[in-house]
């Protein structure tokens, strides 16, 4: 084992770290998106990125759309979103390939009149809201 060194060590553990990242950059992502409007207000979504359209979804309170596509090696992967409900219009981009590689490949939302919130897989719940859009 003359070979196993300490530098040769090094080098296979900082092998092993960027195949498991690089891996992870490309697993399949799950997406969520569930109506916790307030007031019991149907949500209408529709998302798209530049090669799918995922058609108008209309969500009843507390329920899911679900989704789930593997990040392109070629181009950036993004799905932009429109949220609708009485009064309300707004978009959001409920992926971005950019963003989410090293948070999420179960990629969980809440959405709220508020808010979009994504969940935390370490606080067990939906704390990191954003901005609409
Ligand atoms: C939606 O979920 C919330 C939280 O779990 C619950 O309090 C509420 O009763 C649910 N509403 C409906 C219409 O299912």
């Amino acid at each position: 084992m003359a070979w196993f060194n300490g530098s040769s060590a090094l080098l296979l553990v900082t092998l092993v770290l960027f195949t498991v990242t690089i891996c992870d950059a490309f697993k399949t992502r799950h997406v969520r998106v569930t109506n916790n409007l307030e007031g019991g207000q149907t949500l209408k979504l529709h998302c798209k990125s530049e090669d799918d359209d995922l058609g108008l979804q209309t969500l009843a309170t507390n329920a899911s759309f679900e989704f789930h596509f593997k990040p392109s090696f070629i181009t950036i992967t993004r799905f932009d979103c429109s949220f609708e409900w009485p009064g309300a219009s707004h978009w959001f981009q409920i992926y971005n390939h950019e963003r989410e590689k090293v948070y999420c490949s179960k990629c969980y939302w809440s959405v709220t009149t508020a808010a979009p919130c994504r969940y935390d897989w370490d606080e067990q719940k939906y704390s990191k809201c954003f901005k609409w859009s």
